[in-house]
Parts: structure tokens; sequence; C-alpha cells
């Protein structure tokens, strides 16, 4: 039998991004992974177009592997993900040792694109095509899994928050049905699989078909609970529009789903709210926190913010900065506004670089505080670990708490995998340790 190729994929941005590069690497017949790209006979960058000059970065770190295509010309080059879709053609244009170019809903064609490309073609793909591409995915070959996995089940946005390329990268919103994610869920639990993760970049406006009509993210989360095996579920990004009372009653009631939200606001200012087209006040989303908090007392609160909209004042920031104590979240992301060719608030006025690092600063000061502190407060407590991998200590072993902190434990005989009641007993810099309870 001929060796099997060597595929290399470097993967950008969110989870989304983790989760088709798993399935590109699974699709790709006759290639197996390679950690480095000097090996590969094949290269994918999967790329991701959140971030200021994203595309400007692809095109540098292509620049890197012009010296490996001189040597090795029969090396595939080829750029997927949301840069490939907001660029398309032009990515050809600009490095033209690029072999294919496949958007994040066409990825299903990867194996065409690349025969395409040795036949001397220069394959280009970012269609929205009609058929389903997690059916053309079906039945593919199964290797074992770690116990933690991402499933894909709601992809695209049609909130056009003023500031966010998905809605145009990802397109508009769309769920996959029902039957296709259990099958999915009991296929991964078969591979060694106990936690999930739902996925979507607008997961709780999930509204998949299932039996009887449409299925809410709540309904879809009590059959997973119905799954032998699968021990814990997660779910992410949600939009506070979308947190329906069956959600959040399922976070009081479903034992496997996990007591951890992340529930984007963006700023604390209503004025800036609006301006992003949020479509949601301080004041509704700090209420939804108090309902979520009622079914679920003990809930980690995650969130993202973006400081130095255009127009943000400094009372607008000082508003954000009472919501983050208002609500103190266990992890918070925060970052710069920055502009996105072809979004509404590219357009507008700018703030200065200053005003937005200083900041961007003052808000990290008490998101890293509040993390601490929440981190610190399981000092003492008993959680449930699934533990994941050897630590790098002798006899180490490290997991996750249903808060989403790493655990480290020093403990023989604990494999990838298992789930322990772990007595917390030390608060580190960025992870707890404990012992077995
Ligand atoms: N679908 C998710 C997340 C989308 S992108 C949601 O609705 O929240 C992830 C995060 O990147 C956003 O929550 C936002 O905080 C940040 N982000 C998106 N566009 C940005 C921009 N132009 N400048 C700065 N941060 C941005
Ligand atoms: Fe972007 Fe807003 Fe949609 Fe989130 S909800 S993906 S921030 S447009
Ligand atoms: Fe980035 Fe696309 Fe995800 S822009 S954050 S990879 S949806």
């Amino acid at each position: 039998m001929a060796e099997p190729k060597k595929l290399y994929i470097k993967t950008y941005g969110c989870q989304m991004n983790v989760y088709d590069s798993e399935r590109m690497a699974e699709v790709m017949d006759g290639y197996v992974k390679t950690e480095t790209p000097e090996d590969a006979d094949m290269i994918l960058l999967n790329t991701c177009h959140i971030r200021e000059k994203a595309a400007e970065k692809v095109y540098s770190e292509l620049g890197r592997f012009k010296n490996l295509k001189a040597e090795k010309p029969d090396l595939r080059i080829g750029v997927a993900g949301c840069v490939a879709q907001a660029e398309g053609e032009e990515i050809m244009r600009r490095q033209p040792m690029v072999d294919l170019v496949v958007g994040p809903q066409s990825y299903h064609r990867l194996p065409e694109l690349e025969a395409k490309s040795r036949a001397g073609q220069k394959p280009v793909d970012i269609d929205f095509p009609e058929e389903d591409k997690f059916e053309k995915l079906k039945g593919r070959p199964k290797a074992s899994r770690g116990p933690t996995a991402f499933l894909s089940v709601q992809e695209g946005c049609d909130k056009f928050c003023a500031f966010c390329v998905v809605p145009y990268t990802r397109g508009a919103e769309v769920s996959r049905p029902v039957q296709q994610i259990i099958r999915e869920a009991n296929d991964l639990v078969e591979r060694g699989v106990r936690e999930i993760t739902l996925l979507g970049q607008n997961v709780n406006a999930y509204h998949g078909e299932g039996e009887g009509g449409t299925w809410s993210l709540a309904k879809l989360i009590w059959e997973l609970d119905k799954v032998d095996g699968l021990e814990r579920i997660r779910f992410t990004t949600s939009h506070p529009n979308d947190m329906s009372d069956d959600l959040i009653e399922a976070h009081g009631t479903c034992k496997k789903l996990m007591p951890y939200l992340h529930l984007p606001v963006q700023s604390g200012s209503d004025k800036i709210l609006k301006r992003m087209n949020r479509s949601h006040t301080a004041e509704e989303y700090l209420k939804l926190i108090e309902r979520i908090r009622e079914a679920r007392p003990d809930i980690l609160m995650s969130g993202d913010f973006i400081v130095g909209f255009p127009e943000e004042t400094e009372e607008d920031f000082q508003a954000t900065m009472d919501l983050l104590e208002a609500v103190k979240y266990g992890y918070a992301y925060s970052f710069k506004y920055s502009t996105r060719p072809g979004t509404p608030a590219a357009e507008r006025e700018q703030l200065s670089e200053d005003v937005k690092s200083e900041r961007l600063s003052r808000l990290q000061e008490v998101i890293t505080r509040h993390q601490r502190e929440v981190q610190d407060d399981m000092v003492g407590r008993k959680v449930n670990v699934l533990f994941e991998k050897p630590g790098r200590l002798e006899g180490q072993m490290v997991g996750k708490s249903e808060y989403l902190h790493a655990v480290h434990l020093q403990a023989d005989g604990l494999k990838a995998g298992d789930l322990r009641e772990v007595e917390i007993t030390e608060s580190g810099p960025n992870s707890l340790r404990g012992q077995i309870a």
C-alpha cells in the first residue's frame, strides 16, 4: 500500500473552526495528520476574520511556506475558513502559490478541490451550496477520541451586530436536524467522548427539525440527556435575546447540563448597545442573569466585551465597568474595537488607539480580579472533574471541573475519561489543585 500523504492544518479563531478542521482532516482520505509543515504534502490554513488585519496576517503566514513550496512543487497549499470566504480569488492573486481556496460551507468538497489542483487547476469554492455538508461527511472512518468533543448544531447568524463579520462569512442562521445531531453524539460517545459542547455562532437560537416540528436548543439538550455514556453537555455561543425560558429552566433541572454559560453582552451602556445593534439594554441583560442564577445559583458566567466602539464616552465605559461589577464573571474575554471592512461600524468615526488601550487595561484589571476571586472561591469545595490528560509532573492528571476550571491532581491509576469528585485544596495562577474526595 502506498504510504499515506501528510496533512498539516493550522486553525485560527473560534471553536467552530476547531470543529471544522477536524471534519476536514476526516474527509481527506489517504492523508494522515502531521504537526510539522515541513513534512506535509498538503498545508491548510483554517482562517478567522474576526480580528483586525486578519487577511494581511494570512498573507504573511502564507509567505512563510514559500520556500517549502519551492523545494516541493507537489505540496498543495489551501486556504479555508472565514478569510477564504471573505477574500475568495483575491487570495490567489496576492499569493499565487496557493492551490485552492475553500469556504466554511463547502469543505466537504475538499477532496475534489485537491484533485482539481493536482490536475493543474486553481479551484476556489466559496459557495453556500444547497446540499448539506454534514450529510456528505457521514460514514467517515472512526478513530477513537479524547473525552471531550465539539459538535456543531447551528451555523451562521442573522443578528448583524454593527461590528461583526460573522453574518457575512458564515451566512444566514441554519440549524442541523435533530436526528443528525443525535446520531453524531452517539457516534462520539462510542468513540470515547463523555462531554459534548454544542457549537453555533448563535447556538441558543437553534431551531432544528425534529419529531413533531421545530425543536429548541433546550429540547435538543433533553434528548442528548438520554444518551447513555454521555456525562456532560455544554453549549456556546449564546445571544441574550435567545435565552428562552425552557433553556433557563434546563440549567436548573438537567443534571448533564454544566453550570457554565457564555453570554456575551459587549457593553454596559444602552447607547452603545443600540449603536451596536445588540437589541437589548443593560438592564434587560442583568435581569436575565438574575433569572438564570435563580434557576442555577452556582452557575459560572462568562462574557465578551468590546471597548472603544465608535462614540463610546468615558461615561459609557463606566457603565460597562458597572455591569462588570454587577455580574462578576468567572471568565471574560475583552477586545479593543477594530474595524471590519463591510460592517456598518467600520464607516463611523473611530476613537484613538490610546483611549481604546487605556480603557481595555482598566477593564481587564477588573476582569482578572474577578476571575481570580471566583477561582479562589472554589477552595474547600467539592467539584466533579472529567480527566483529560496527564499533567507535566509524574503521576499528575489534568481535567476540567463542571465550571470549566482546570484542575490538577496527583493520583495513581487515573486515566483520561475518568470522572471523579475532587476536593479543591489550592488555587494557583491558572488552575486549581485538589485531591480525590
Ligand atoms: N457569536 C458570538 C461571538 C462572535 S465573535 C456572539 O454573538 O457573541 C466573538 C467576539 O469577538 C465577540 O463577542 C466580540 O466581543 C468580538 N468581536 C467581534 N467583532 C469585533 C470587532 N470588530 N472588534 C473587536 N472585537 C470584536
Ligand atoms: Fe456576530 Fe452579533 Fe452574530 Fe454574534 S450575534 S455572530 S457578534 S453578528
Ligand atoms: Fe473567526 Fe469565522 Fe469563527 S471569523 S471567530 S473563524 S466564525
